[in-house]
């Protein structure tokens, strides 16, 4: 047996790799991952929409409350608002579909009252969060979904930069929150994005008790980020470690979210 496998090369970097003992069609598509931030303007059809849906809806769902819903946006004019809202972002304007992937704790809060019921447990961060969980599972199904498709993503995070003004252009009740968007459409053959390294598995995976000890690995990281970056003619100042230190070093580098507290509590989220 050989011991490298090309999907791994790409997925590790070149750094130190398991040599991959098993595989399977699901896992060799999701090693070949890649965010994709330039699109044609063909459209996502109702079919693959639905297809992807299904898929998401396949994802587990704690107490299978299903505390998520999803918006899907194709008019152009909304488009642009919500890539404005999410700091300009020029793929969110390009795609010819952009998913708002939501936690949302409105549906349950309605079937509560139609049965006369109480429901002072939404009031509860707990809640908040499976409501989040629930919808990240639920997309990451849909991101599997689509490639396996030929289609091509990237989420959205910037959607949570302006809560309230997302929320007003897609007329969302209280209890419901953008979690991140989502991108769909068809990559550009002419901007192609490659896989990206991940760390290596040693960073991630603790057996028994957790390590601290990861600097060999990420060490490691840094090199193929570096190697990473070269190929791709990308000029990045710094190690990946340096940038990564630097998107955590203070509040003004989370892009207004550092208010997301006080933005949840308007949205009818009491996080106690
Ligand atoms: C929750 C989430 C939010 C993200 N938000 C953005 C975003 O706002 N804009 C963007 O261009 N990429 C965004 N990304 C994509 C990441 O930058 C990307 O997944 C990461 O760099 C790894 O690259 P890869 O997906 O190509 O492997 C987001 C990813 C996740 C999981």
């Amino acid at each position: 047996m050989s011991t490298h496998h090309p999907l791994y090369d790409t997925r590790y970097g070149g750094a130190t790799q398991p040599v991959p003992e098993l595989t399977t069609a699901l896992i060799d598509q999701l090693l070949t991952h890649r965010s994709v931030r330039a699109f044609r303007p063909d459209p996502v059809s109702d079919a693959q929409l639905s297809a992807m849906i299904a898929a998401a809806q396949s994802a587990a769902s704690s107490s299978n409350l299903q505390v998520w819903s999803v918006v899907a946006v194709r008019d152009q004019g909304l488009r642009d608002q919500l890539a404005e809202f999410a700091g300009n972002q020029a793929h969110v304007r390009q795609a010819p579909l952009q998913l708002v992937w939501l936690a949302d704790l409105s549906r349950l809060e309605r079937i509560a009252e139609a049965e006369g019921r109480p429901s002072a447990a939404l009031d509860y961060l707990e809640m908040f969060l499976v409501g989040v969980v629930d919808a990240a599972l639920a997309a990451q199904n849909a991101v599997a979904a689509a490639e396996s498709m030929g289609l091509s993503t990237v989420y959205i995070g910037g959607m949570r930069n302006r809560p309230e003004d997302v929320a007003r252009v897609l007329k969302l009740p209280p209890k419901t929150f953008a979690v991140f968007g989502m991108c769909v459409g068809h990559e550009d053959a002419a901007r192609p994005a490659s896989v990206k390294p991940r760390l290596p598995q040693s960073a991630v995976l603790h057996h028994e008790h957790y390590s601290t000890d990861q600097s060999v690995a990420v060490a490691e990281y840094n090199a193929a980020m570096a190697r990473f970056y070269e190929a791709q003619q990308m000029d990045v100042k710094g190690t990946w470690a340096i940038h990564s230190a630097k998107r955590v070093a203070g509040p003004e580098t989370l892009s207004g979210r550092d208010r997301l507290v006080e933005a949840l509590k308007a949205r009818g989220f009491a996080l106690k």
